[in-house]
């Protein structure tokens, strides 16, 4: 959804705009359908705005064409349009009526209409289609009454008041050439961070939007106000109560971690960056005895003991590696674990008891579906245990216990590194139960620590020798109309990921099936020259599953589709089906996923370089999604 970034700094040079545009630059993956800056200076009238539909490249060319005024204030928003279609108009910062205010917003404010129509009848007059217009003029109709009320100006205050107006989700920063020495923020249902410096502070979205200035950070909690200036952060609640307990954190990563570095898309990077994401999710979660220790977690050993049911809740990407860990921790700790898409899970009553674990799986710690079927489980007397990869964002904060993924910031939409490591994660909160809860004795459990130890490696070791046959394969099917994977057990929740990711950056149709579904419809889709693709389970152990699954190529095969198949090195049985193979290393079946999903990343990336689209920034898309 939207990127948002706000400014204040002791001196007048041009560093005000420099943060807003770089912060911009970092939270672009956020949305990318128009972008906009405010400044505020002590000798403004009107506050100086600047905003261009399209990519942040078009505002910072328009910039560079006209320069904009020397701030010591600026607000900054990078947007993915939900209320008025994408233009230069509709793009943020809106004014209030006089000119004297700008904000920006994230999130969609639901009672925007009976607010315009209000506000229309008074005389108030709009020129774009967005609900932050709304907010906007509200803001300046709330000021004027604070200064007629109080003889001076409390931009501070008449947010709170707005915010208290409000519904719907938002986060709204706000600056006010009558003040142009603090910026505000407000925030229901949506990010806001604010950022600690010397002589500076800043807010934003995430951590992104300022980390290459500060590394100090502080969370915002639900309904609370910020104000900032030079050398001070106000919290307080909407009606203006302090709020002294906002926790502060140090950012674990460095702002080059969310540059590309030399590679040609982030996500080419990121793929290359999952055997880190693996190898950084694993360390330090051991004692020297070698048993799982999860401190940080801070559910009680006994309370863990007591589970009887996990339920997973996720979208997308995030909801494959819970399917992953269905088939894992049903096996390890023996009790039933079901995997929900975030935003069904709360509308149909879900049986949740005290008994029941409800982990939430989310990359960005933000997405607005996860969020609320969290909500919903702690209202039942649930515990939640979010697996999250941002510090300082919401679910996290409002989950009864985290385990953090370390995957480093990941900038392209499409998930990748953090699939993997959220995969991981799940491996143990599995053993870590089956540890407690004595489901498996501990040398087995020391024996899959092992070969999760050994994981990044057989990555490494796809990523070394698998690039070029993926590349070939893509070449030789980067027209294709549709694609179908088929995966059983744990292959199949890697057919999904594997035809999303296709889906969210080639814009193929695609569809990822239980493999033994294929013969109870879709294979009627499979005509000549079809691609397929197929996640072949190890013989190991797996006999009848690799038979199965090995039968199915065989039934598309003899409809002429063009075989795509992951399959563990030295199968023999792949061969007279396959028109492509990418190898596996040998490992454990259900630790597979790890591996089996990256050529699946590369395939989706190569195909959609070859077609020419924007890897990083898919259309349609944003990566966080903040709105239900
Ligand atoms: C969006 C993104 C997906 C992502 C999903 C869940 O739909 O486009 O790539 O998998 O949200 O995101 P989360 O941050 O909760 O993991």
């Amino acid at each position: 959804m939207c990127g948002i970034v706000g400014y204040i700094g002791e001196s007048t040079c041009g560093k005000p705009l420099e943060v807003c545009l770089q912060g911009l630059q970092r939270l672009e993956y956020r949305g990318y359908d128009s972008a906009g800056v405010a400044l505020v200076n002590n000798q403004m009238t009107q506050v100086a705005v600047r905003k261009k539909a399209g990519r942040l490249s078009n505002l910072i060319d328009d910039i560079q064409r006209e320069s904009l005024p020397e701030a010591i204030g600026a607000i900054g928003h990078t947007r993915w349009a939900t209320n008025g279609a994408p233009s230069d108009v509709n793009a943020h910062p809106h004014t209030s009526s006089d000119g004297q205010i700008a904000i920006i917003h994230n999130g969609i404010i639901e009672n925007a209409n009976t607010l315009k129509i209000a506000l229309q009848s008074e005389g108030y007059v709009f020129s774009s289609g967005t609900d932050t217009e709304v907010a906007a003029k509200l803001l300046g109709k709330i000021a004027q009454l604070v200064i007629e009320e109080t003889g001076k100006p409390d931009l501070f205050e008449a947010l709170r008041r707005m915010a208290r107006m409000l519904t719907g989700a938002f986060t709204i920063l706000a600056v006010d050439v009558r003040q142009p020495n603090i910026v505000v923020g407000a925030r229901h249902d949506s990010p806001l961070v604010v950022g600690l410096g010397q002589g500076e502070n800043f807010l934003g979205s995430d951590v992104a939007a300022f980390v290459a200035y500060t590394k100090e950070a502080m969370e915002l909690g639900q309904d609370e106000a910020v104000c900032i200036d030079a050398h001070n952060v106000t919290v307080t609640d909407f009606y203006g109560n302090e709020v002294h307990d906002s926790h502060r954190f140090i950012i674990d990563w460095d702002a080059t971690a969310a540059e590309k570095g030399g590679w040609d898309s982030f996500m080419n990077k990121e793929i290359h960056e999952d055997p880190a994401a693996v190898r950084e999710t694993l360390l330090g979660r051991f004692n020297t005895k070698g048993d799982i220790v999860l401190d940080e977690v801070h559910i009680d050993e006994e309370d863990f003991r007591s589970i009887d049911k996990i339920i997973v809740v996720a979208c997308g990407t995030a909801s494959y590696a819970g399917l992953v860990a269905k088939y894992a921790i049903e096996h390890w700790v023996r009790i039933p674990v079901e995997i929900e898409l975030a935003h069904e899970f709360r509308y149909r009553d879900p049986i949740l008891t005290s008994r029941t674990l409800v982990v939430a799986i989310s990359q960005s710690g933000e997405t607005m579906d996860t969020l609320m079927a969290l909500r919903h489980a702690r209202e039942q007397g649930s515990k939640v245990l979010a697996i999250c990869n941002t510090q300082g964002s919401t679910i996290p904060r409002e989950s009864d216990a985290v385990l953090y993924t370390h995957a480093g910031p990941e900038i392209a939409v499409a998930s990748t590194k953090a699939f993997v490591a959220q995969i991981t994660a799940t491996y143990l909160i599995g053993l870590y139960l089956a540890q407690v809860k004595g489901t498996m004795f501990r040398d087995e459990i020391h024996q899959i620590i092992e070969q999760l130890n050994a994981m990044p490696d057989k990555i490494q070791h796809v990523l070394d020798t698998q690039s070029e046959v993926v590349l070939e394969a893509a070449k030789a099917m980067k027209d294709a109309h549709s694609f179908l994977f088929l995966g059983r057990h744990v292959g199949y929740p890697v057919a999904l990921e594997g035809a999303l990711k296709l889906k969210e950056i080639a814009y193929t149709f695609t569809e990822g099936f239980a493999a033994g579904e294929l013969k109870h419809g879709p294979i009627a889709l499979v005509d000549a020259g079809e691609p397929v693709v197929i996640i072949v389970p190890s013989a190991r152990g797996r006999n009848t599953l690799h038979n199965k699954v090995i039968s199915a190529i065989e039934e598309v095969k003899a409809r002429g589709a063009y075989t795509i198949v992951i399959a563990e090195e030295n199968d023999p049985d792949v061969n007279k089906y396959a028109d492509v193979i990418f190898w596996r290393p040998s490992c454990p079946t259900l630790l597979s996923p790890l591996v089996d999903v990256v050529p699946l990343q590369l395939f989706a990336m190569d195909i959609a370089t070859l077609k020419g689209f924007d890897i990083d920034k898919p259309r349609n898309l944003a990566k966080s999604v903040t709105v239900e």
